[in-house]
């Protein structure tokens, strides 16, 4: 069988399940409770979380840069369109330089993807919106959604980098598409971190492992929405049992990784694990005195900074 229909029946048999999934852990519930679940949802407020991030392996042109970092709406039935463009709404009043957004902008179709992406893209942060895909925005079309996003004017990266110029010094973005294991996002991030990338996004915290490796100052995740249902003041403990980092900041050498709760979820649940928004000032630290440039195992002679 050619490996074209392979990939449509798997695709097919994704969107299935993921379907079944919908009906009986978010649609099903919320209607048998007269929608008292999304009202519920809906009440919550969402928290601006503020953050500062620092690395000597940031730009220093890129010193106090401001990132307006939001994930995980999934839009449908727990989270209505105009709740979704409310939170962009929250970001943007924030004034980033820049946004960032880790995927999962729907739970099941895209339907209503364009308009939430237009108003991502209306942000009016001066060094634009940038997005990659999660799973669930591969469930219905990732290709509609990619070509929604390009007409929208957010910058989606998949697999790609892009540059942005600053005082003669440049700030390197890269994005990865959506993978499970740690294994399979270090093969995204070796194909698209070729050269020296200052921020990379990928939906899979996963990816942090190698991105430390390569000496990455500063990665953004989402995907694991804190576990929903967390211990009181201890964020990284919850039930997100497959991630070792579900939630906040990491450390790891010189690269820093920020896991956001996200905004949303296919769940209507969330204990201790508010909905987020978060604005991270990213710092540029001196090198310390005599300290060794990063080398990149596997990569010759590479500087990390
Ligand atoms: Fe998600």
């Amino acid at each position: 069988m050619p490996r074209a229909t392979i990939r449509s029946l798997h695709q097919k048999t994704r969107y299935r399940r993921a379907s079944i999934r919908s009906l009986l852990f978010t649609v099903g519930p919320n209607r048998l409770s007269g929608r008292r679940i999304s009202r519920r949802h809906l009440s919550r407020e969402v928290l601006v979380r503020e953050v500062e991030v620092s690395s000597p392996l940031w730009p220093e042109a890129f010193d106090g840069l401001r990132i307006g970092h939001v994930s995980d709406f999934h839009l449908g039935e727990l989270l209505p369109l105009e709740r979704a463009v409310d939170i962009i709404r929250l970001l943007a009043e924030q004034k980033p330089d820049l946004v960032a957004c880790t995927g999962d902008l729907v739970d099941l179709h895209h339907d209503q993807a364009a308009p939430l992406l237009e108003a991502l893209a209306a942000t009016g942060a001066p060094l634009g919106s940038f997005l990659v895909l999660g799973n669930h925005d591969e469930l219905h079309c990732a290709r509609t959604v990619s070509e929604m996003a390009a007409d929208a004017g957010v910058i989606l990266l998949r697999n790609e980098e892009v540059e942005i110029g600053r005082n003669g010094q440049r700030l390197v973005v890269a994005g990865i598409d959506w993978a499970w294991s740690s294994q399979a996002c270090a093969r995204h991030v070796n194909r698209t971190c070729r050269h020296v990338v200052h921020l990379l996004l990928s939906h899979n915290p996963k990816a942090f492992r190698r991105a430390a490796l390569l000496g990455i100052p500063l990665t953004l995740a989402g995907h694991t929405h804190g576990g929903q249902v967390a211990l009181p003041n201890r964020p990284n403990t919850n039930l997100s049992l497959t991630h070792r980092r579900s939630a906040g900041l990491f450390r790891r050498g010189h690269s820093r990784l920020y896991v956001t709760t996200g905004v949303g979820g296919w769940f209507p649940l969330r204990v201790n694990c508010p909905p987020e928004v978060v604005i991270l000032r990213v710092r540029h630290l001196p090198r310390p005195a005599g300290g060794k440039k990063q080398t990149v195992p596997g990569v010759a002679g590479r500087d990390a900074g």
